[in-house]
């Protein structure tokens, strides 16, 4: 396995270097950015139902149910279209109302997850479109699917999803642009301007993947914490979601994630000088709410770990510790944040000893539920 690790101590760390292709390889064919053309064939058959549809219902578990909070937000906002999104075992248990024509997409890296399978086969039954968004090629849930796209990141061998998220993320956000192009509710020059934006992902993947040695320095500061919170607003409140579910499942340090302002309704309760807050604070329209959240942590002396825009000149003189990203559109900037997490977790797992290609009591793929 030294080989199939391509020269990295673990699968995890490749396939986190690995993102800048895999979000390359999910847009080629699909994505032209000059021209604005977006082909997504499958879902393309069903675009009309689509943007006709009264809801949208996001389906999945997990990393990749963290992957449909983030398209909520896009959706809304380029297709106007409402989205709601749901674990896929609450959905298959509570009866859900679901009508004919309701679009329901299912989010999986594996597409074997069993609850996610079974939601869609009974929506299926009730008269419901499947879109599947399915890293695992001719696999259940791909099949099972109406239509769909695959997310091209190929095999994730790493049993804590890395590759497969951004990738679900390019996907979606591409499916979000075509439908929204075609609505009308995305105007043109803000529809170029994000397939640009889109486009420059994998290279400013690249950047990020350079803060390797900083972060892994990070890592080892903070990998005796006992707890630690992540907060983030808009489009980094899924980022900050996963994470916490990344430090939770590969170093085992109790971690949550909260919507920065919510935290005032709980977590700001466990903040001392002892516990280490990750704010995931790119430069977007929601920034200067998250910095007030900072100062609301500073003043109770938390330790602040933020994951900031290069350029930022504020959020360095509060916060403790920063990562610093390229510029991006809010709407993509996700891609790029949750990396400097993947990688945190990574070298706290690392420093911490522990097994992060195989963190105990989890599967890679949970078939059974
Ligand atoms: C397991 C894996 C996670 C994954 C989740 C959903 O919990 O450990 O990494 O996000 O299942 O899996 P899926 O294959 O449906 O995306």
């Amino acid at each position: 396995t030294a080989i199939e690790k391509g020269g990295y101590d673990h699968f995890m760390l490749k396939e986190i270097f690995e993102q800048p292709t895999t979000i390359y390889d999910c847009l080629r064919g699909r994505l032209d950015a000059e021209t604005g053309n977006i082909t997504m064939s499958g879902i393309q058959k069903y675009a009309e139902q689509i943007m006709n549809a009264n809801r949208i219902m996001i389906v999945a578990c997990g990393t990749s149910w963290h992957a449909g909070l983030v398209a909520e937000y896009i959706i809304e906002e380029l297709c106007r279209i409402p989205v709601e999104v749901e674990y896929a075992s609450e959905f298959r248990y509570r009866n859900p109302i679901i009508n004919k024509g309701d679009v329901i997409i299912a989010i999986s890296q594996s597409g074997e997850t069993a609850d996610t399978l079974v939601a869609i086969e009974k929506a299926k039954e009730q008269g419901a479109i499947i879109l599947g968004i399915v890293n695992a090629v001719g696999s259940s849930i791909a099949r099972i699917s109406h239509a769909g796209a695959y997310t091209h990141a190929g095999p994730e061998i790493g049993v804590a999803s890395t590759k497969a998220f951004t990738a679900q993320l390019a996907v979606l956000t591409m499916t979000a642009l075509m439908l929204g192009q075609q609505k009308g509710t995305l105007d043109r020059d803000k529809f170029l301007l994000l397939c640009k934006e889109l486009a420059a992902i994998p290279e400013k993947a690249e950047i990020v993947l350079k803060l390797d040695s900083q972060i892994k320095a990070l890592a080892e500061k903070y990998k005796d914490a006992a707890d630690a919170l992540f907060l983030g607003r808009g489009y980094n409140f899924p980022v900050a979601l996963e994470g916490a579910l990344k430090l939770k499942e590969i170093s085992y340090i109790h971690a949550e994630g909260y919507p920065a302002a919510e935290m005032k309704h709980g977590p700001i309760a466990l903040v001392t000088d002892q516990l280490p807050v990750v704010f995931v604070a790119t430069k977007d329209s929601y920034h200067e709410k998250v910095v007030s959240n900072m100062q609301e942590i500073k003043a109770r002396k938390g330790k602040i770990i933020a994951v900031i825009t290069e350029g930022d000149t504020v959020t360095p003189t509060l916060a403790d510790d920063v990562i610093i990203i390229p510029a991006a559109h809010e709407i993509v900037a996700p891609m790029l944040s949750v990396i400097t997490l993947q990688l945190f977790s990574y070298y706290v797992g690392v420093a911490k000893g522990y097994d992060v290609d195989k963190p105990r009591n989890l599967a890679k793929s949970v078939t059974v539920e």
